[in-house]
C-alpha cells in the first residue's frame, strides 16, 4: 500500500524541534564572531535541506510502522514494512509481532474453550438456559431450542417460557439482599405443565452459579421431561385399580354365597348346588385372572432377553388348533388352516408362541359370528421374517378402540368380555411376547365384517448368526 503524505503541521514541527541544536550553536558561533554571516547562512540551509530529508523518512517510516501496529488487530497475517530510517522502530516491530503471534494463539485456544463449551451444553440431551442476573437468556442448546424454538438473545426469560412457577423461582434465586448477598438457597426446583400439543410434565431444576460466567450466566434451567414417568405412575396406580376391581367382584360373589349356604339355604340341596356350581366358576375366573397376571408379570421381567430357539410354527399352531377344536365346534365355527410350503423356521420360544395364538385364535372363536370361519395362514412375510394371521367373521372392532386394544383389561366391550370368560388381559401378553420376540402385532378391523390380527416374527438366519440350533443350550 502506498506511503500516505505526512500532515505538513507535524512535518515542520519535526523540522523546527530537529533543527533547534543546529540554529542555536551557529547562532551561537556567529554571535561570538568564529564564522562570518554568509558561512553561517550557507551552513544553516545545508543543514536545514539534509534534515528535511530525513525528518521526511523517519515520520515515513514511523508512519509505516504505526500502520504496522494498526494491521495486527485484523484478522489478516499483517506484512513487516521496511523502516530503514527508523532502527528502533524496526525492533519494536518485531517485537510487536511477535506479541501479536501469541495474543492470536491465545484467542484462537479461548475460541475453542468456547465453541466446545457450547458443543457440551448443545451435546446434553436435556433443554439448558442460562441466564443473567437480570434474567435475560444468555445461553440456550439445541434440545432448548428444540422444545421452545428460537428465543432471541439477552431476551427476559418470559419471552420463551412464560410458567409464573418457573419465573417466580429465578426471581427467587436471582433476588439479593440490600448488602447484596443472596438470599435463596443457589438451587431449586419447579415442576410444572409445558403447554402442546402435546402437553408435557416437565421438571425445571435451577442452580445459581457461585459467580457470574464470563458470558453473563448466573442461573442455570435445566428442564426434564416427566411425561412418560407420569404416564408410567398413572397405569400402574390403574393397573392396580382394575386388578383389585376384577378380583373384587368374584370375592364378592363367593362371600355373598358362602353368606347364603350358611344362613337362608342351609338345608336347601338344590340351591347349594347351584350356587357351588357358581361358586366354582367364580373361583376359576379369580384363578384364570392370577395366572394371566403372573403371566404378564414373568414376561415383563424378561422382556429385553430375545428368545433365541429354532421353532417350528406349523407345530406350535397344530397344537394350539387341537386344544381350541372342541371350542370352535361348539361354537358351530369352522377352522381354516393353511401353511405356506417350505415355511422358514422362526426364532422365538415355544410355549410363549403358544400363548400367543392360544390368545389370538380363542378370541377369534369368542367374537366370531356362529356358523362362520376363522382362518390361521402362516406365510412369509417381508424378507427375513414369518407372519402368522388369524381371521374371523365377527363383529368387528371399531377404530376408535384399535389403538388401546392390548392395554391391561382394555375391552370393547365390558359386559360381552366378562360373560364370555374373559380377563381382558389377553392381548395385552400377546403385546408383550411380540415386543420380546422383536416381532410385530398389526390389528385390522372392519366393523360388521371382522378383524385381523398378524404376527410377525423373525425368521431363523436372519438374526446375524446369533440363533441357537433348537434345543442345545447356549453356553
Ligand atoms: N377377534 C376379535 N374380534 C372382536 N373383538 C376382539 C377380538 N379380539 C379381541 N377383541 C376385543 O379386544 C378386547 C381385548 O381382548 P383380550 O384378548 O385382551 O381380552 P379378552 O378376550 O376379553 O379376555 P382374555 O384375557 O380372556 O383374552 C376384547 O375384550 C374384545 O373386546
Ligand atoms: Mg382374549
Amino acid at each position: 500500500m502506498a506511503d500516505q503524505p505526512i500532515p505538513l503541521r507535524r512535518y515542520f514541527a519535526a523540522n523546527t524541534v530537529a533543527l533547534a541544536p543546529s540554529a542555536v550553536a551557529i547562532a551561537a558561533l556567529y554571535g561570538a564572531g568564529f564564522l562570518a554571516g554568509r558561512p553561517a547562512l550557507i551552513a544553516m540551509v545545508g543543514i536545514a535541506v539534509v534534515t528535511a530529508v530525513l525528518v521526511q523518512r523517519y515520520l515515513a517510516s514511523l508512519a509505516r510502522f504505526a500502520r504496522f501496529v494498526g494491521e495486527l488487530s485484523d484478522e489478516r497475517e499483517p506484512v513487516m514494512p521496511r523502516l530503514s530510517f527508523a532502527p528502533a522502530t524496526e525492533e519494536l516491530a518485531t517485537a510487536v509481532a511477535m506479541l501479536s503471534i501469541g495474543w492470536r494463539r491465545q484467542r484462537a485456544s479461548i475460541d475453542n474453550l468456547a465453541a466446545s463449551a457450547q458443543a457440551i451444553v448443545d451435546g446434553l440431551p436435556d433443554p439448558l438456559i442460562a441466564v443473567d442476573r437480570q434474567r435475560r437468556v444468555v445461553r440456550i442448546n439445541q434440545a432448548a431450542v428444540a422444545l421452545l424454538g428460537p428465543v432471541g438473545a439477552e431476551r427476559d426469560l418470559s419471552t420463551a417460557m412464560r410458567h409464573p412457577q418457573l419465573l417466580s423461582a429465578v426471581d427467587a434465586l436471582l433476588e439479593t439482599a440490600p448488602d447484596g448477598n443472596f438470599i435463596a438457597t443457589d438451587q431449586s426446583a419447579v415442576e410444572f405443565v409445558l403447554a402442546g400439543p402435546p402437553e408435557l410434565d416437565v421438571i425445571a431444576h435451577l442452580r445459581r452459579l457461585p459467580r457470574a460466567a464470563a458470558d453473563g450466566s448466573l442461573a442455570l434451567i435445566v428442564l426434564h421431561d416427566t411425561t412418560a414417568q407420569r404416564r408410567a405412575e398413572r397405569m400402574r396406580a390403574d393397573f392396580v385399580a382394575n386388578a383389585s376391581h376384577e378380583l373384587k367382584t368374584p370375592i364378592a360373589g363367593l362371600a355373598g354365597f358362602i353368606e347364603t349356604l350358611r344362613g337362608p339355604a342351609r338345608d336347601d340341596v338344590a340351591a347349594r348346588d347351584r350356587f357351588l356350581g357358581i361358586m366354582a366358576e367364580q373361583a376359576d375366573r379369580m384363578r384364570r385372572l392370577v395366572d394371566d397376571l403372573l403371566m404378564l408379570s414373568r414376561i415383563e421381567q424378561h422382556e429385553h432377553a430375545r428368545p433365541d430357539r429354532e421353532i417350528d410354527l406349523e407345530n406350535v399352531l397344530r397344537g394350539v388348533l387341537d386344544l381350541l377344536q372342541l371350542k370352535a365346534s361348539s361354537r358351530g365355527v369352522a377352522i381354516e388352516f393353511a401353511v405356506a410350503a417350505g415355511l422358514a423356521r422362526a426364532v422365538g420360544d415355544h410355549d410363549e408362541l403358544t400363548i400367543v395364538f392360544q390368545n389370538l385364535i380363542d378370541n377369534a372363536l369368542k367374537y366370531a359370528k356362529p356358523a362362520t370361519v376363522v382362518r390361521v395362514t402362516a406365510e412369509p412375510a417381508e424378507p427375513g421374517r414369518v407372519a402368522v394371521a388369524v381371521s374371523d367373521e365377527g363383529d368387528g372392532i371399531p377404530a376408535a378402540h384399535l389403538p388401546r386394544l392390548t392395554e391391561r383389561f382394555y375391552r370393547v366391550d365390558n359386559a360381552r368380555s366378562r360373560q364370555l370368560g374373559g380377563t381382558g388381559l389377553g392381548l395385552a401378553i400377546v403385546k408383550h411376547v411380540v415386543n420380546r420376540h422383536r416381532g410385530r402385532l398389526d390389528i385390522q378391523s372392519t366393523p360388521g365384517k371382522g378383524s385381523t390380527f398378524t404376527v410377525t416374527l423373525p425368521a431363523v438366519g436372519w438374526l446375524g448368526g446369533n440363533v441357537t440350533p433348537q434345543g442345545v443350550t447356549p453356553s
